[in-house]
């Protein structure tokens, strides 16, 4: 069922499923997420089978302010809190030491937990109407495109949830950047509405480059992620034309995700989509865009990164975890410590 906007009996609504172990969709400034109680074991094992997600794939716990970060993480390094002061609420996730509040079901068997303060009017009534801690991934199907509406999470999981808030379009349209901040020594595991450039000026000092690859393996960060159905095909845009009319004259039915600067009457396809010049309206877009082509019938999608600053960063690792074959799914052996994951 979607509740459209956010009046106060909506809110209660929502808190009430919440509370007797149910699913609620609510929306966040990154993309929608399928919350439950975190302290609640069985509506923790719903999330996992609702999703089709291995339960090894730890979840984010999401809390109303930063004034209640104390309750549900062991201790806060002086990094770490910069940040949130910083960038709370917003799309960052900060990893910690979890409290003996967080279940180990959440945190996937770690002793760590992902905690971020959404930046959405709705979320944040949920939030602070709820009091406790909400665990929620993205309101997908595991290893599919994430919902930027409520109608995708509709669409994506129907009955399944008892309730989906309604929001409207995500503002940021990529998930939160993740950063391991159980140490001074911080480490991006996962890039996202929170570029690094950001990171680093507000903490006044650099974030090691080395430690940014895509390549860190985070628990469940799989090479192929955020998929349509249709294959994305990744090119350089001077090739972008070309590969279209040879895919298109071998039968495929071809999507299009065409950068700002070619014109869209150069090149015929199935479906052609602009992508924004702004980075922002971009990341806004890009699974509407993907999703887009799914539904209008496409089968390949032909694509080209975007220039890698600021969010396009997230854009662009969104596109090659989409392009990724299927069959690169592959569950990483647990690594035991964050330590051990930054380097890994
Ligand atoms: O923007 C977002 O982050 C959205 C909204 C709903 O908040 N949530 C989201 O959740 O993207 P999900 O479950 O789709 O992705 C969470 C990621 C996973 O890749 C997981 O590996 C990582 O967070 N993660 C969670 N806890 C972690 C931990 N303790 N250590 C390392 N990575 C962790
Ligand atoms: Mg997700």
């Amino acid at each position: 069922m979607v509740r459209e906007s956010s009046p106060t009996h909506d809110i209660m609504r929502a808190v009430q499923v919440l509370r007797s172990g149910g699913l609620v969709a609510f929306p966040t400034e990154t993309v929608y997420g399928l919350g439950a109680d975190a302290e609640n074991g069985t509506a923790i094992k719903r999330i996992f089978t609702t999703k089709g997600r291995p339960t090894t794939h730890p979840l984010i716990i999401h809390v109303g302010s930063l004034d209640e970060l104390s309750t549900w993480v062991e201790k806060v390094p002086a990094a770490a809190r910069a940040l949130a002061e910083h960038f709370w609420p917003g799309p960052l996730s900060l990893v910690l030491q979890r409290s003996r509040r967080v279940p180990l079901a959440v945190t996937g068997g770690l002793e760590t937990v992902a905690v971020r303060v959404p930046a959405h009017p709705v979320a944040l009534a949920l939030l602070r109407a709820f009091g406790g801690a909400i665990a929620a991934p993205s309101a997908n199907h595991f290893g599919c495109v994430s919902p930027t509406t409520a109608c995708h999470v509709q669409s994506d999981l129907g009955d399944a949830v008892d309730l989906v808030l309604d929001g409207g379009l995500c503002n940021v349209g990529v998930e939160s950047t993740i950063v391991d901040a159980t140490s001074e020594e911080l480490c991006i595991l996962r890039p996202g509405g929170v570029a690094r450039e950001d990171l680093e000026h507000a903490l006044g000092r650099a974030i090691p480059e080395k430690q940014t690859k895509a390549s860190v393996r985070v628990p469940g960060s799989h090479r192929s992620h955020y998929a349509p159905r249709a294959q994305v095909i990744l090119v350089d845009p001077s090739r972008l034309i070309d590969e279209a009319h040879r895919l298109t004259s071998c039968g495929y039915q071809v999507g299009i995700l065409l950068p700002h600067d070619i014109a869209p009457d150069s090149v015929a396809a199935r479906k052609i989509l602009q992508a924004p010049e702004s980075l922002t309206d971009y990341a806004q877009m890009l699974y509407q865009f993907l999703r887009e082509f799914d539904r209008s019938g496409c089968n390949r999608v032909i694509a080209s990164l975007p220039s890698e600053e600021g969010v396009g960063v997230a854009i662009a690792d969104r596109l090659r975890r989409a392009a990724e074959p299927r069959g690169t799914i592959k569950t990483f052996k647990l690594p035991q410590t964050l330590e051990e994951l930054c380097k890994s």
